[in-house]
């Protein structure tokens, strides 16, 4: 078990075991609930039981889905805390993926003005990055993650075994967000990630501790997004509008598939800017053979930038990106135009 030291908590990389029980008999709570979705309830909950031995829980099941990170389950969940006569002397442990950590820490840190939360991340994507950095909230008027908080859970344990039952593609979408901690801060894991053919668990699990890492200082040098943690967006300004063109279509991407693919366009926007003067076709090469390559056409252009224009890390009107100087340096607050956007889309959907 590595132990990742935060300011006011750690972060625990490894089996579950004695460090988790420990958290719990040190507490000494009231009362322990375990917030769980339809499928970490079949896959990750036993896992944690078997840990646990004999300290009593109680279980909120929600439905999984970016769909119900919403205030409706936040009431559901509230109500059965409420129901077991939950207090501030309780402890939540959140035991799936991005969406169980934001919501549940949410309702967790907001219910009788806050209980302790425990993060178990159970996606490659949480482990990497929602576990660190304290954001916290739900989506809200069709805005994604509009209501919220900054807190700081009492630990996170990130337990690799959990990945096992992970879809691939589940685990190829939480890669590419290790895959952008390389490209923005660590050119010597960029060259070893290129090694790889195809995504699998145990990569996963070889490169967990160094991007958690990665994040990790960036979050600690900037944690309230004043300037630097900005280079976090990197692939993210192009990838959500894309992400959010294609949710209500019959071929939805997930997160990550639409950050590699606003990867490929913010490392062209970079070369046109006079960065990146060497890597953008290695980049592209190796983005496009783990995620295949998206599809849309010139007609959702006026579409995407305007989603891009939306999006609420832009200070002003101009559309605000994170680019890259070479694989493992990145600069925030660059600016680009929208025929330059443009001309971007139309080199990835050159490829
Ligand atoms: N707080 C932050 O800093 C931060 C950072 C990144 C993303 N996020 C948020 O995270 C969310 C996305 O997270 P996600 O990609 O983990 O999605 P998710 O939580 O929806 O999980 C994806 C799917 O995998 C299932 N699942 C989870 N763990 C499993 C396991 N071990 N085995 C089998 N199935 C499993 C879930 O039930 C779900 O169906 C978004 O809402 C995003 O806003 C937050
Ligand atoms: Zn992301």
């Amino acid at each position: 078990m590595n132990t990742i030291k935060l300011d006011d908590y750690s972060i625990h990389l490894g089996p579950l075991g004695e460090n988790f029980r420990g958290y719990l008999r040190k507490g000494n709570y009231n009362q322990v609930f375990i917030i769980v979705d339809e499928n970490t309830r079949a896959d990750c909950l036993p896992l944690l039981e078997k840990e646990a031995g004999e300290i009593p829980f109680e279980i909120i099941e929600i439905q999984s889905g970016e769909t119900n990170k919403n205030i409706s389950t936040c009431t559901q969940i509230w109500q059965q805390m409420m129901a077991q006569g939950g207090g501030r002397r309780d402890l939540t442990i959140n035991l799936g993926g991005g969406v169980i950590g934001d919501m549940g820490g949410f309702c967790a840190s907001t219910f009788k003005r806050g209980m302790d939360f425990i993060q178990m991340p159970t996606t490659l994507l949480s482990q990497v990055d929602a576990s660190v950095g304290g954001k916290l909230g739900i989506d809200f008027a069709e805005i994604k993650n509009s209501i919220g908080l900054f807190k700081n859970p009492l630990a996170v344990i990130v337990c690799p075994e959990f990945l096992k039952t992970l879809s691939p593609r589940e685990l190829r979408s939480g890669f590419a967000e290790v895959i952008k901690h390389s490209l923005i801060a660590d050119a010597g894991q960029w060259t070893e990630l290129q090694q790889i053919e195809k995504m699998e668990v145990s990569h996963a699990v070889k490169f967990l501790e160094r991007s958690i890492l990665i994040k990790k200082n960036i979050v600690e040098a900037d944690p309230f997004e004043a300037g630097l943690r900005k280079v976090l967006n990197f692939g993210h300004t192009i990838g959500h509008a894309l992400e959010s063109n294609a949710l209500n279509t019959d071929r939805p991407l997930l997160h990550g598939e639409a950050i590699a693919a606003g990867m490929i366009c913010e490392s062209y926007l970079s070369l046109k800017k006079g960065l990146l003067p060497r890597d953008l076709d290695q980049i592209t090469r190796f983005l496009l053979k783990q995620y295949g390559k998206h599809d849309f056409g010139t007609d959702s252009y006026q579409k995407l930038l305007a989603l891009m224009q939306q999006d609420k890390k832009n200070d002003t009107a101009e559309i605000n990106f994170t680019m890259l100087k070479s694989p493992g340096e990145a600069l925030f607050n660059q600016i680009a135009k929208e025929a330059e956007i443009a001309e971007s889309l139309d080199y990835y959907r050159q490829q």
